[in-house]
């Protein structure tokens, strides 16, 4: 098996846990390379439910090799919650290794992150408030914490001692919150250091030892194309390099060292958080009225777009062309798993967005100004729907015309394969068309 990056091509919750689940007993190793637990990655096997955020979704493969990577943000209280979930339940985590380079979250990370939120305003990001941006503000910063620090005490004093110098005049001085001390941070992290310490490993060189054994590897990824740090709606992103570029930096192996990049999207869109979504469909709770607001609660309702980490309701929109192939180039997609076709069953009608209407221009990719995308108006091809149940179909024969229709022309819209199409939220609810 290739090794291969499975990246979001949206704006996150494309169902990257489901397909990452579903591939990963064909890899020896799958290796999370961004973000921290922002994520929630939903895994359904065998009728049970775990929602991840930490942990590789390949954990239900027992002998594989599961590494949360350099690129992480890891919050040790997380990671030993998702341990312990998988250990009651008989799924071990021997195989988990944590790369030593991981930064870690902690606790004036979080406060900061609710803080600076508030000060925004309107104008607020809608973070997960889990001190994903101010973990990463530290790396960046070259002041961070990394997991190989919290495993040394005297390091890890010493760091904490450091930081709360700054930490506790910002949170003090400029937003009146509370401050640390040294101790009780200590009292707190260095327990989560002892049980954590076997599970650390220096995993670029085991990843490409691996490598040179002829074994394959899975990155997953996190959060989703449009939320990539560089390459997102930016400033209305995550802190991270969530596209397939940053596979290779958020675990140590090389780019030639991946021969293919899967690319999640669902057959709609969704959106958590603040930034523009040119195909939205806003609730009639948000002023939305008549078609419009009962085809957004409609995606919401039968997908059951709330989120999983933060329970918030999405954003819901049709899908989107434009974003498809603007994915397609940044992350150079082989591949796409289209999830969640069976939720436009509900449809008579579906829409599809193929380009934006931006004041009178027509634009086929995705504006070059971030003003001209807030301004984009989706124009829309309408294709029939099919109104039945396809969480039974298995091939894409079985699929009724107008479902096989939409597909295809959404392959033709953003010139990439669908590989897999996704028809229900369990693991063998998946059409595989080319996967080998
Ligand atoms: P991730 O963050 O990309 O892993 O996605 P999430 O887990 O946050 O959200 C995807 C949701 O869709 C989860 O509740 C999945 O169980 C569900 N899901 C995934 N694929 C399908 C599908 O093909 N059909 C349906 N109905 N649900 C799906
Ligand atoms: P998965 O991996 C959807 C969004 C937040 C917010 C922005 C910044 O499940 O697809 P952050 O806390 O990262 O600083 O928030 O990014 N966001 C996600 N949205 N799915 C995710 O992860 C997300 N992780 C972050 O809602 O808009
Ligand atoms: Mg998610």
């Amino acid at each position: 098996m290739p090794s291969t990056v499975l990246v979001g091509a949206q704006w996150g919750d494309e169902g990257k846990g489901k397909i990452c689940d579903l591939v990963a007993g064909d890899f020896d190793a799958v290796v999370r390379y961004s973000g921290g637990n922002n994520a929630g990655h939903t895994i359904v096997v065998n009728g049970k439910k775990y929602g991840l955020h930490q942990v590789p979704s390949g954990i239900m493969y027992s002998d594989h090799v599961s590494v949360i990577g350099n690129g992480c943000v890891v919050n040790p209280k997380v990671v030993l919650e998702e341990i312990d979930m998988f250990e009651a339940d008989g799924i071990t985590t021997k195989n988990l290794k944590i790369s030593g380079n991981a930064h870690v979250i902690m606790p004036y990370h979080k406060d900061l992150d609710g803080a600076d939120e508030k000060s925004l305003g309107d104008h607020k990001i809608g973070t997960t408030k889990r001190g994903i941006g101010p973990c990463y503000q530290d790396k960046v910063a070259r002041k961070g914490i990394r997991i190989q620090d919290l495993m040394d005490e005297k390091i890890f004093r010493l760091k904490v001692e450091t930081a709360l110098i700054q930490k506790n005049a910002i949170l003090e001085k400029i937003y009146g919150l509370h401050t640390y001390t040294v101790e009780e941070i200590c009292e707190e992290y260095l327990p989560y250091a002892r049980i954590l310490k076997p599970y650390m490993a220096e995993t670029s060189q085991m990843l490409n030892n691996a490598v040179r054994e002829g074994k394959s590897i899975l990155f997953e990824g996190a959060q989703g194309t449009l939320l990539d740090i560089d390459h997102g709606t930016y400033p209305y992103v995550t802190s991270s390099s969530c596209c397939a570029g940053g596979a290779a930096t958020g675990s140590g192996v090389g780019p030639g060292n991946i021969d293919r990049v899967l690319g999640i999207q669902k057959a709609y869109i969704t959106r958590v958080g603040g930034g523009p979504f040119p195909t939205e469909l806003t609730y009639a709770e948000d002023g939305g009225e008549g078609l419009e607001a009962e085809e957004g609660e409609t995606l919401c309702q039968v997908g059951h777009e709330y989120g999983v980490t933060t329970g918030r309701k999405r954003r819901c929109g049709w899908f989107d062309a434009v974003i498809a192939r603007y994915a397609a180039d940044v992350n150079g997609l082989t591949d796409v798993a289209l999830t969640k076709l069976d939720v436009l069953s509900a449809f008579d009608t579906i829409k599809v967005c193929v380009a934006y209407d931006v004041d009178g221009e027509r634009y086929t990719s995705v504006p070059e100004h971030q003003v001209r995308f807030e301004h984009a108006k989706p124009i829309y091809e309408e294709l029939p729907g099919w109104k039945c149940d396809i969480t039974g179909c298995r091939s894409f024969e079985e699929l009724p015309q107008e479902a096989q229709d939409y597909v295809a022309f959404i392959e033709d819209l953003a010139h990439t394969r669908v590989t897999f199409i996704g028809v229900g939220a369990g693991r063998e609810q998946i059409i595989n068309r080319f996967w080998k």
